[in-house]
């Protein structure tokens, strides 16, 4: 029994879900079948050039990708499968670049439904895809969407990815008073005014409350029901709790107020109805200052910004200029973990499709894909612009309308003359008179011609001249014997009249005239004088 080669080779795969199914349960070998690792659902091929002989190696290592939301670099890892008797075991995975224990890799979890309003977040950056896929270990955060306190989260705010499954059910959002019309037993919703300091929602929904604000919570209630009842957890100090004054709000306004917070303040506010039921807002004050942002952009960035300023809670408001769209996000807040809500925008020179041109007869003469910058069209000789011969790049970076096309000016068939025919058609094809096209007529040998026997189409789309006509008659029939013709034609037109006029002593037999005829013939045929003795 040969010793199996330790080999290994390296395979590039990107893993949704390492189920790493090895079909090998027929193989009899000393070595492994190859691996046959089916990954998403198509089999991995090794590199080119790499082993081919499976049943030689004790070990596959690959590189995999972890999955990870949209937004995420997926992180990667080094997996390695064994061979251990006659079977692949595994995949057993570690971080790259990093000397730890292969572990085993354990299953995903999958949001595929995206709970009703709420905000899910992950690394702190909040998440706006569905069916994303979290690596296990993977931790996400979820609050109700803001404004804070008009819903109230039912559940637990964090939730972990453990193969395969989350640590908790997934929470919901219960909507509050203002939301049910101050329904009894819905909770109350409390608003947060903050008419000095700053503050921020944390993605587990906890406001991050800057130190020295002053913060008003209002309990929304109906005073004529009964009075609520604010409680906290803070050991730190009594608040002032009571119904508004104004006339406005005092009715429905339960208010609890912090002046000045400090850190000891924080702590969990609770609104308690009469009837028992609660609605909370957690704080968290803390003296966090996020980086200056004027460092991190300059003049050749484009961008203009309006900064509140760098404290918790305040923002950033950026633009660009005409011509440049934002990348990224407009607004950026100062929050609890230092950092900006997202990272600093970018302006982009506003841009129009390239216009690809397929149509071989139109030209593109000029092609500026700058915002006001424009694109003009021309049709090739013989052909006509259907649509607009230039297009102006839009701020929205779209072009200002469709691109034309090209069609061919043709001239309508020619009528064909009566008792006429063509002789000879030069065209674009059988029934194509595009400009160019000649046409030459002749008339049938009893009919004469009158116009121009050859015509041409021309750029108009319009004939040179109309197609010419063909008139029928008679050629001159000769003299008759022993008498002249009235009138004396080489050309008749059919119905014109001969008058035959005998010499003396010669009678013509006829009572009528003989007329000319469209075929060309007369009637009656014409005849000869004869001799009046004869008669
Ligand atoms: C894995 O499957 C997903 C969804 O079917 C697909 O978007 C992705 O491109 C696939 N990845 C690979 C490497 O085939
Ligand atoms: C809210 O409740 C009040 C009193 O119960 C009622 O008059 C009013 O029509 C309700 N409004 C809505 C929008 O349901
Ligand atoms: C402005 O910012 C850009 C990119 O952020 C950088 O490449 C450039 O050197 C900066 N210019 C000045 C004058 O600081
Ligand atoms: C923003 O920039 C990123 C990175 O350069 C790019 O991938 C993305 O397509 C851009 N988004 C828009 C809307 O232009
Ligand atoms: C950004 O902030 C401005 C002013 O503070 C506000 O009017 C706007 O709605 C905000 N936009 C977003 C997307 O939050
Ligand atoms: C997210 O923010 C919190 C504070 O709000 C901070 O403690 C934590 O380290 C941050 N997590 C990450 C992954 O940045
Ligand atoms: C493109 O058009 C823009 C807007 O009209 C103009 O400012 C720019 O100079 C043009 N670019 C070129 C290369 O002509
Ligand atoms: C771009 O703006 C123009 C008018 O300003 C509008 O007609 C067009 O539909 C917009 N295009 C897109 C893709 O939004
Ligand atoms: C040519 O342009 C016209 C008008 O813009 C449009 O109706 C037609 O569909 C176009 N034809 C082709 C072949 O693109
Ligand atoms: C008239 O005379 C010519 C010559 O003799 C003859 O060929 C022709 O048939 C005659 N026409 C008629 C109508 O008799």
């Amino acid at each position: 029994m040969a010793e199996p080669r330790f080999y290994t080779t390296l395979l590039l795969a990107i893993l949704t879900f390492v189920h790493g199914r090895l079909r090998n349960s027929e193989w009899k070998g000393s070595g492994c079948p190859p691996p046959g690792l089916t990954l998403n659902g198509s089999k991995v091929v090794a590199r080119p050039g790499s082993i081919p002989d499976y049943s030689t190696l004790a070990e596959v290592k690959f590189s995999a990708e972890l999955p990870a939301p949209a937004a995420f670099i997926p992180e990667k890892r080094l997996c390695k499968i064994k061979c251990i008797g006659g079977r692949w075991v595994g995949p057993l995975c570690r971080r790259e670049q990093e000397q730890g224990r292969f572990e085993p890799l354990l299953r995903s979890c999958k949001l595929d439904t995206f709970p009703l309003h709420l905000v899910l977040t992950y690394k702190n950056i909040t998440i706006t895809t569905y069916n994303d896929v979290f690596p296990h270990g993977a931790e996400i955060q979820l609050r109700c969407r803001e404004p804070l306190g008009l819903y109230k989260l039912l559940g637990e705010s964090r939730l972990q990815c453990n193969n395969g499954g989350w640590s908790n059910r997934i929470p919901s959002c219960i909507p509050t008073t203002v939301l049910t019309n101050y329904t009894d037993d819905s909770p109350p919703t409390i608003l947060v005014r903050i008419p000095s300091g700053s503050a921020s929602v944390e993605p587990s929904g906890v406001l991050a409350v800057f130190p020295g604000s002053i913060l008003h919570l209002e309990c929304l209630f109906p005073r004529k029901v009964g009075t609520p009842d604010w409680t906290w957890t803070s050991s730190f100090r009594q608040y002032l709790t009571g119904w508004a004054i104004a006339a406005e709000e005092r009715d429905w306004k339960y208010r609890l107020s912090i002046y000045y917070t400090k850190p000891q303040d924080s702590g969990v506010f609770t609104c308690n109805t009469p009837r028992g039921v609660t609605n909370s807002l957690a704080i968290h004050v803390t003296a966090v200052h996020c980086d200056s942002l004027e460092r991190q952009f300059n003049s050749t960035s484009h961008l203009t910004a309006r900064i509140e300023g760098t404290r918790l809670g305040q923002t950033a408001v950026f633009q660009c200029p005409i011509g440049y769209k934002l990348n990224g996000t407009a607004n950026l807040t100062c929050q609890a973990s230092g950092e900006w809500s997202s990272r600093l925008p970018r302006c982009e020179p506003i841009l129009c499709p390239q216009i690809t041109n397929d149509d071989s007869h139109l030209t593109i003469t000029e092609q500026n894909t700058s915002y006001g910058g424009r694109v003009l069209f021309k049709c090739a000789w013989g052909f006509k612009l259907n649509g607009l011969p230039g297009l102006e790049c839009e701020l929205n970076g779209s072009w200002s309308g469709l691109v034309p096309n090209c069609t061919r000016i043709q001239c309508p068939a020619p009528v064909l003359p009566l008792h006429g025919r063509v002789v000879e058609e030069a065209t674009q094809g059988a029934g194509v008179y595009g400009v160019g096209a000649v046409v030459q007529f002749a008339c049938l040998p009893h009919a004469r011609l009158t116009g121009e026997a050859s015509i041409v189409c021309t750029e108009t789309g319009y004939w040179s001249q109309p197609p010419p006509l063909c008139k029928p008659g008679c050629e001159y029939p000769g003299e008759p014997e022993h008498g002249l013709l009235v009138p004396l034609k080489f050309w008749y037109e059919a119905g014109d009249k001969l008058q035959v006029s005998c010499h003396a002593g010669f009678v013509s037999p006829l009572q009528t005239s003989p007329v000319c005829l469209e075929d060309g013939s007369w009637e009656p045929p014409m005849p000869n004088c004869t001799d009046y003795r004869d008669v």
